[in-house]
């Protein structure tokens, strides 16, 4: 039973596999489409919501300083995505780089943390947008009543009907067909960078410098709480609970890094990109590389146009054109910001039908959702049954907790990942790698070590929920996958295929 457990699919195996007819998806996407894609993704709630939050709570001015402190363990993790995703060219990102090295219980379990990331992931951008909308809407006269805004109207019954409604459309588009998906998702991606360039160009010419004034704001102690909201390093370390000071810029750091999920998930579409030896690591590396010059710029703008204490917290780069008299600017940062949000939504959302479709390939989910539809080659049936849970999620969850969820169960997936370098390289040092991590066995330890010091300074209670996922992930593994893995078919021949 041990070595079943650390089974690991074979790198020719996974690229085999991906060569039946009617589990393959179409080989469509260039290295500027993977680009596109991460900035598509990249760019979202993190800069256009959390700047604020984090400014306000945990960092001040020094927000900036939070961002490179987690593009920089991006970069890190990057690094090692971008071997795999050379190495390794099918979808599914970190689950197929793990089984190909680690085995199958480290990959489920992979898997399994992928779903959280993805799927909340896209409940929480879809319920950001769907504030966009309203507070547009609102602008226009036009309001909601609570009871469809997500808000507990009469009743006690609150269900935020646009953000349902976004899912059931990119539903649609994503069983429609990829090369769709991707042509919408170029227009939209030129719309947000726009919209950031905005707020950096003309916010330059808003700043006052006495905001930045201290930097880095003095260390306060917080009430004592349960404990469970300070960050696990800080119940662990006895440290009093705190905010700002070196310590918040690292807690702004463990938040913001939502802003940069979204390169990993380049990384899922590696199956269907024309030449992801060469392609791949170019689109990982390049468009993180633009999101983190972007995010840094757009928050040293943001809070030397407003006193960090005063930044909102709901839309805070719009209302800061507005607290410096200029509305005009922030209803296009608003309408550029709505529609960012779906690019973003939207490929979160592919990720997961790609993560689940790779799991379901190799019989750990029901074979039944790894066929794809006969005309427009897309995973139709994951992408329909995940498309009617988040709607359901997206319309009965709130934001904050969740976004805090999904970087942790994202920042583990990097630990892992970081770590399958070093062993890929001793278990199959003669695979072909068209890019290699450089630096190795020290940078993908560096970038595990970097990953797991965000993880410690979320809250301790994000800890429990994700320990919770995790026990469940383990319970259907034993369950289900381990007797349907398509791995006991290469260890007893004779046994049927689901
Ligand atoms: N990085 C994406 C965002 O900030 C998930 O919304």
């Amino acid at each position: 039973m041990g070595n079943s457990l650390f089974r690991t699919k074979n790198v020719e195996q996974s690229v085999r596999d991906t060569g039946e007819p009617e589990r393959q998806l179409k080989k469509s996407l260039s290295a500027l489409d993977l680009t596109v894609f991460g900035v598509g993704v990249i760019i979202g709630t993190g800069i256009f919501v959390l700047t604020g939050t984090v400014a306000k709570n945990n960092a001040g001015p020094a927000t900036a300083l939070s961002f490179v402190v987690a593009g920089i363990v991006c970069a890190l993790a990057g690094l090692c995505y971008a071997e795999f995703a050379s190495t390794v060219p099918v979808a599914g990102s970190a689950y197929t780089f793990s089984y190909a090295s680690l085995g199958e219980l480290p990959a489920w379990l992979i898997g399994w943390d992928l779903i959280l990331e993805l799927a909340l992931g896209t409940a929480v951008v879809a319920v950001g947008w769907s504030g966009y909308i309203r507070s547009l809407m609102d602008d226009i006269g036009w309001v909601l009543p609570d009871a469809l805004s997500g808000r507990e109207g009469v009743g006690g019954f609150g269900f935020d009907i646009l953000a349902a409604a976004l899912i059931v459309v990119l539903t649609a588009i994503l069983v429609l067909g990829m090369k769709l998906s991707a042509r919408i998702t170029t227009v939209v991606v030129a719309i947000k960078v726009t919209v950031v360039l905005i707020v950096i160009i003309a916010g330059a010419f808003l700043i006052t410098g006495s905001n930045y004034s201290p930097f880095i704001p003095k260390q306060q102690a917080v009430e004592a709480g349960t404990g469970l909201n300070s960050p696990l390093i800080q119940v662990l370390a006895g440290w009093a609970p705190s905010n700002f000071g070196v310590l918040g810029i690292f807690t702004g750091a463990s938040v913001v890094f939502f802003a940069f999920i979204g390169f990993d998930v380049v990384a899922t579409a590696a199956e269907e990109t024309k030449n992801p030896q060469r392609d791949m690591p170019r689109g990982i590396l390049t468009s993180l590389f633009i999101c983190t010059l972007l995010y840094v710029a757009v928050s040293i703008v943001v809070t030397g146009m407003q006193n960090y204490r005063e930044l909102s917290i709901d839309a805070p780069l719009a209302d800061a054109f507005k607290a410096t008299g200029h509305p005009f600017y922030a209803g296009v940062i608003s309408f550029g910001a709505a529609i960012g949000l779906t690019t973003v939504c939207m490929i979160l959302f592919l990720g997961q039908t790609r993560v689940f479709f790779a799991m379901s390939r190799d019989g750990l989910l029901p074979r039944f959702f790894s066929h794809v539809h006969p005309r427009f080659k897309t995973p139709h049936r994951p992408t329909i049954m995940l498309g009617a849970i988040i709607a359901i999620v997206a319309g009965f969850t709130s934001l904050s907790e969740l976004a805090e969820l999904v970087n942790i169960g994202t920042l583990f997936a990097f630990v892992v990942v970081s770590l399958s370098i070093i062993v890929l390289r001793r278990t199959r040092p003669d695979l072909h790698r068209a890019f290699r991590t450089p630096w190795v066995p020290v940078l993908p330890v560096v970038a595990a070590l970097a990953s797991l010091w965000l993880m410690l300074n979320l809250p301790t209670e994000t800890w429990l929920r994700f320990f919770g996922w995790m026990v469940i992930g383990i319970a259907v593994y034993f369950f289900y996958g381990r007797r349907h893995s398509r791995m006991n078919q290469n260890e007893a021949p004779s046994s049927s295929r689901a």
